[in-house]
């Protein structure tokens, strides 16, 4: 089979979201008791202040490039590696970015 260019163009493009877009989420609620219970199992200075701050960046930032990730569409353990990546496209500190990973975690736990 031959593809014409602006085929070909549209069958890559395809690939490219399908493989490494995130699936997207309306923007997430705040963390619940069970949440901010598995994530102080992980990190004690885990709060409910520090884990709405995280979802406050996560709002601000995430969806800047591409919507609201899903966080239950990833696996936990694949998370930190995103937040490193994705810390640095949306210019967060590392404290930010930890933050904001605290959330992805907990908002997991429901
Ligand atoms: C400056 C643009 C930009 C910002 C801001 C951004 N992302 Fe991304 N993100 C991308 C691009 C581009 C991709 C797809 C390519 C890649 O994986 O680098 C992506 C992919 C992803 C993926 C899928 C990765 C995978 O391996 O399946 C996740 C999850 C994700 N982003 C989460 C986030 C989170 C959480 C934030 C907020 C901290 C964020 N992104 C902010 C550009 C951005």
């Amino acid at each position: 089979m031959r593809f014409t260019p602006p085929v070909l163009a549209v069958v890559l493009g395809a690939a490219f979201f399908a493989g490494c877009y995130p699936k997207s989420a309306p923007p997430p609620g705040s963390v619940g008791p069970k949440g901010v219970e598995a994530a102080q199992a992980h990190a004690p200075g885990a709060s409910v202040a520090s884990l709405e701050r995280g979802r406050q960046l996560f709002l601000a930032h995430c969806n800047a490039c591409h919507g609201y990730p899903d966080v239950d569409a990833v696996p936990a353990a694949e998370w930190p590696g995103i937040l490193v990546e994705m810390g640095d496209n949306a210019h967060l500190t590392p404290v930010e970015r930890d933050e904001t990973l605290a959330f992805v975690l907990a908002s997991r736990a429901r």
